[in-house]
């Protein structure tokens, strides 16, 4: 007997939202019934184009979905998720899981309390040159991280560190086994009120290093991750999904390989692994627990910069964290 598709609606249809609901239309395992976004044109036009229905209050069709993607701005994330889950939807919301910690235990607590699946779309995870980099170094002891996006001149609720670094966080706290034991950081604000470009130092229990750089004024962008292991470094480029490592040889050698991955969709390898953890199938999303520790360490990150900024003469570069 064939399974049932499952019913999906997707909340917020700006920039990134409306490619969510073409992931939805686009998968065999799911039907998207509706769009809602509070500007009803963008869910008319996006409801149009994907053959669904368009509302402004969600709410509306909470009784006729199983599962959602919950894409509207991050301060929003706990109010209308909480909503879902309470109605016994499935969620599945965007990174960064909420804009507090208190917030996103608010949110795992429910999706716990209702046996719901509660996943966070850190969609880097899913990017195939990190899915080889974790199969080729397993434990890495020291992790290098570069993010850096062209400025976009939009309204952003939110600072470098919670937009673009908590990518890197969340990766980095995926391949190590350990407590954070400390946090040095540093940022600045360049173009926006908040800060634009900012670099942390993490160090964990274990011994394991991780250097992370974010900017979102960048002339030119790059999305790099390089991880070093005792026998080997892997050295992952996550905008052109290619992966390089290089292995100790016998005797002094080095081997080299090359990997890319041109045709890899990593939007649609994340609701295709939503989707499979609904149906109880074995399936790798980011849980909400994990979203929450990306998200307390990009705070405790955000923190760092503050008590520098605020240690800092009045003259330096930085202002408001
Ligand atoms: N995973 C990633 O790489 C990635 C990239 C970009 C954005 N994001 C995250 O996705 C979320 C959305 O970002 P965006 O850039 O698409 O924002 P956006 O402002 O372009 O879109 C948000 C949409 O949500 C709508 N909205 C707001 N409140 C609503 C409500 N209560 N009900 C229905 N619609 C509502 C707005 O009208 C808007 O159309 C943010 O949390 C952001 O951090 C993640």
């Amino acid at each position: 007997m064939p399974v049932k598709k499952l019913r999906a609606a997707v909340i917020g249809v700006g920039r990134l939202g409306r490619h969510h609901a073409a992931k939805y239309a686009a998968s065999p395992d799911a039907e998207l019934v509706a769009v809602a976004d509070l500007s009803e044109p963008s869910a008319r036009d996006v409801a149009a184009r994907l053959g669904c229905r368009a509302v402004r209050d969600f709410h509306e069709v909470l009784g006729g979905v199983d599962v959602v993607s919950v894409v509207v701005p991050t301060e929003r994330h706990r109010e209308v998720a909480g909503a879902c889950l309470e109605a016994g939807v499935h969620v599945l919301v965007e990174k960064p899981i909420t804009r507090t910690v208190e917030e996103a235990d608010a949110l795992i607590a429910l999706a716990s309390s209702r046996g719901l699946q509660l996943a966070v779309g850190h969609v880097e995870r899913y990017n195939p040159a990190f899915v080889a980099m974790r199969q080729a170094l397993a434990r890495p002891f020291f992790i290098e991280s570069e993010r850096l996006a062209e400025f976009q001149p939009r309204v952003t609720d939110i600072d470098v560190v919670l937009d673009l670094m908590i990518h890197d966080l969340d990766l980095v706290l995926s391949l190590v086994r350990s407590e954070v034991s400390q946090v040095i950081a540093c940022g600045f604000q360049v173009l926006t009120r908040s800060i634009d470009i900012a670099t942390a130092h993490i160090e964990f229990a274990d011994g394991v290093v991780a250097n992370l750089s974010a900017s979102r004024v960048s002339q030119t962008p790059v999305r790099k991750l390089r991880a070093f292991g005792r026998d080997g470094y892997a050295s992952a480029d996550l905008q052109d999904a290619r992966l390089r490592e290089a292995h100790r040889a016998d005797g002094a050698a080095i081997t080299v390989e090359e990997r890319a991955f041109p045709h890899a969709d990593a939007l649609q390898a994340e609701i295709a692994a939503f989707i499979a953890a609904v149906r109880g199938q074995s399936s790798e999303i980011v849980s909400g627990a994990e979203g929450r520790r990306a998200l307390a360490l990009a705070l405790e990150v955000e923190r760092r910069i503050a008590e520098r900024l605020a240690r800092l003469a009045p003259e330096a570069p930085g202002g408001r964290a």
